[in-house]
């Protein structure tokens, strides 16, 4: 299974219809299309992303399969969401999801970094409710990406919160899947 679907797996196994998330980095719109195919209706995804042409092309992927009114797309940095999500949804998140690095097929030197991922990753968490999941999937075949891994991974530690790592392979730059719990 590859670490993508491991993450849906772990996210199917506690979401619920009627549950709100968050896709922190939206890219393609596939992670924001998974989540909108398990909680609607009535349930909402809180979708970021910094770059305008992942913004349309997630936008025409959902509006195609009809979830695109459960979706609400937010053109800005994932450092913003407490900003961002209404206020009654705060300490309601079911899900938030991370898929770091660059868009597939786009400009790649548009990128997560560890810095604005950190910072995002602390504010998810205190938006999360109890038992909570976040994913989090590293990329750390490009510059930057086992720097990022590295971090998120001392930011667990640090704040103490619970949370499992699932490697590819043993290949060292193969990515690297975390998966937080809300306790
Ligand atoms: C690997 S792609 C995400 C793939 C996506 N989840 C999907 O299902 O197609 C990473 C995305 O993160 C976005 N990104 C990079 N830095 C960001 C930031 N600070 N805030 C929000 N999105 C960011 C990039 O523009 C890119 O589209």
């Amino acid at each position: 299974m590859r670490l993508f679907e491991l993450a849906h797996s772990k996210i199917k196994e506690i979401i619920k219809v009627g549950d709100c998330c968050i896709d922190a980095t939206l890219g393609n719109g596939h992670d924001s299309l998974f989540l909108a195919q398990q909680i609607s209706p009535p349930g909402r995804v809180f979708s970021f992303d910094i770059q305008e042409s992942a913004i349309h092309e997630a936008g025409s992927k959902l509006d195609a399969a009809g979830l695109g009114e459960f979706v609400s797309i937010i053109h800005d940095c994932h450092t913003n969401i407490e900003e961002k999500v209404p206020i009654q949804y705060h300490g309601e998140i079911a899900i938030a999801m991370y898929n770091l690095g660059y868009l597939p097929g786009g400009n790649h030197s548009i990128k997560t970094t560890y810095e604005t991922t950190t910072n995002s990753l602390l504010t998810t968490y205190e938006l999360m409710k109890p038992s909570g999941l976040i994913s989090v999937l590293c990329y750390r075949g490009h510059a930057g990406g086992a720097k990022e891994l590295d971090e998120v991974e001392k930011l667990c530690s640090v704040q103490k919160w619970s949370f499992e790592k699932f490697e590819g392979s043993n290949n060292p730059t193969s990515p690297v899947l975390i998966v937080i719990r809300k306790s």
